[in-house]
């Protein structure tokens, strides 16, 4: 993740910030939905911001260094989020979270000691009608049950070699 960002996560990038175009004063809740996304806001997403948004570089770079919650590191290669939102929480979000933190031995918001994957459980995804949803650096996986977890995890492990 560290490296450009793909078409397709630029035009998820867009998509958020959408909502917030020509819109003042909600730069900080524009930022943490592509945090939600991402795992962390990359330097290419703050520049989409800045044109999308029609707000100077500085003020969103003062905004994302200011205020502690922001990443602008990808923590772990691998960013696992998972959504316990209500509709992924009713369709059975927790027991994902339990079996990702299970089986990469670690909590949200922790990275593996190996550096791969980072977890985050995170709230609404913007995706309910595909819940639960993961979505993995970017690309979403929808009504995943328990035993798709294995898979998940195991192909990225080999995306990673
Ligand atoms: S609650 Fe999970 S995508 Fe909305």
């Amino acid at each position: 993740m560290a490296e450009k960002m793909d078409e397709e996560t630029v035009a998820k990038v867009k998509g958020i910030l959408l909502p917030w175009k020509g819109k003042r004063g909600n730069l900080i809740m524009a930022l943490l939905r592509v945090q939600e996304a991402l795992g962390y806001v990359p330097w290419e997403a703050m520049e989409i911001a800045s044109v999308e948004l029609n707000v100077p570089m500085a003020r969103i770079y003062s905004v994302v260094t200011f205020y502690n919650y922001f990443k602008l590191k990808t923590p772990g290669k691998v960013v696992v989020m998972v959504c316990d939102g209500t509709a992924c929480h009713i369709q059975g979000s927790p027991a994902l979270v339990e079996a990702f933190e299970k089986q990469l031995g670690v909590k949200s918001g922790e990275t593996t000691s190996d550096g791969l994957f980072y977890l985050q459980v995170v709230r609404c995804l913007g995706c309910c009608g595909l819940a639960p949803v993961v979505v993995v650096n970017g690309k979403t996986y929808r009504t995943v049950a328990g035993e798709d977890v294995a898979k998940i995890i195991a192909e990225w492990r080999a995306a990673m070699g």
